[in-house]
């Protein structure tokens, strides 16, 4: 890697670079680390004065909650208050499978962690990330780490360091390398606190895979309440106007325009599109994992590019395709403003 590549607060991470960076979280300051799904913009979970940091750097509001990151199933007992045999218990013990993962949980919340993570709320979303540097990091502090998307609020999530650096570079102490990520979109967000375990936000790790291991109906938030309060209708927008495939007429195009294809086979799409076009295919094969793995990137890169439009093609809601079209739905309904934080 050339020396350039590291001229942003961009660290690999070494066993230097995972000691110091310990040391900043003991210290109360942020830490942006890989994850499989997002990176994160990490602080010390019971530090409320570093907690208040990721808010400020992020322009979040303070009602959005954190995902708390733990390194092990014992370590949650330190972040949630869980009954022994309780039905959250059991429901937790189900779940065991898919911890480590891109899953996070809501609980009840221990006193020890910071009400400002939690967004002055009595529950806490507890994860615990499969990728070795958010474990080796979490380890190293001996902390629960409270980490959102290491995002301003309301742009697309990191799936790369270099993500992290265009953001918040001169901001943030380190950013720790761990390469590209291999999920690419968050977490699926699951309550176990409510009657039904319900989805505040899908994910990879589906309604369908969930249901089968807790052996009881899981549900999904209704559509449009807002009861995860990052579930705003407008999140993760790139500044370029977007919209799905069809729906904006084919005379309307401006004269500039992205499009990102799934699988690119309907390629009779391009010659509709004016002079100056810019396309993108998510997957060859169509698999809705790698297209997770690109979406995030390739908006970044089209949103970089001063296009008048970036149209997305939607893609099945079946599996993981729900996940993506939550995400894509999100960047295309930018119209309406009125919903934005
Ligand atoms: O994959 C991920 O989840 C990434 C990586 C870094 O772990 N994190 C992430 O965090 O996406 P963030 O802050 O961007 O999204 C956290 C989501 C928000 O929608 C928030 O409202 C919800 O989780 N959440 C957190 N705590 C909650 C709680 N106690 N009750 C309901 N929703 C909660
Ligand atoms: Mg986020």
């Amino acid at each position: 890697m050339s020396s350039t590549t590291y001229d942003l607060n961009i660290f690999p991470p070494s066993g230097t670079a995972l000691k110091r960076a310990a040391e900043l979280l003991r210290n109360g300051q942020l830490v942006a680390f890989p994850t499989e799904t997002v990176y994160g913009l990490g602080a010390d979970a019971r530090n409320d004065a570093a907690v208040k940091l990721i808010y400020k750097l992020k322009g979040r509001p303070s009602n959005n909650p954190l995902i708390v990151h733990c390194s092990s199933k014992e370590q949650i007992s330190a972040v949630a208050l869980i009954e022994p045999r309780s039905l959250i218990a059991q429901r937790l013990e189900r779940l065991s499978s898919l911890m480590p993962g891109p899953l996070s949980v809501i609980l009840p919340k221990h006193p020890s962690i910071s009400m400002i993570a939690t967004g002055g709320l009595n529950t806490v979303a507890v994860r615990i990330p499969s990728h070795p540097v958010a474990l080796a990091l979490i380890n190293q502090a001996k902390m629960p780490i409270a980490a959102p998307s290491a995002n301003p609020s309301n742009y697309i999530s990191p799936t790369t360091a270099g993500h992290v650096a265009k953001s918040f570079a001169g901001q943030l102490e380190m950013i720790l390398d761990g390469g590209k990520c291999s999920v690419g979109i968050e977490s699926t967000v699951l309550s176990l606190v409510s009657e039904h375990p319900m989805i505040l936000r899908p994910g990879t790790v589906t309604k369908e895979e969930l249901s089968v291991l807790l052996g009881e109906q899981v549900v999904s938030q209704a559509e449009k309440t807002i009861c995860s309060p990052g579930q705003l209708p407008l999140h993760y927008a790139p500044q370029t106007r977007c919209a799905l495939l069809g729906q904006v007429e084919v005379s309307e195009y401006p004269s500039s325009v992205g499009l990102i294809q799934f699988s690119g086979s309907s390629t009779n799409i391009k010659e509709t599109l004016p002079g100056y076009q810019v396309t993108a295919t998510l997957s060859e094969t169509g698999s809705l994992h790698e297209a997770a793995t690109k979406l995030y990137a390739i908006l970044r890169e089209f949103d970089e590019q001063n296009l008048d439009l970036i149209l997305i093609e939607p893609c099945a809601l079946e599996g993981i395709g729900e996940a993506l079209m939550d995400r894509i739905n999100r960047a295309t309904n930018n119209a309406d403003t009125s919903a934005a934080e």
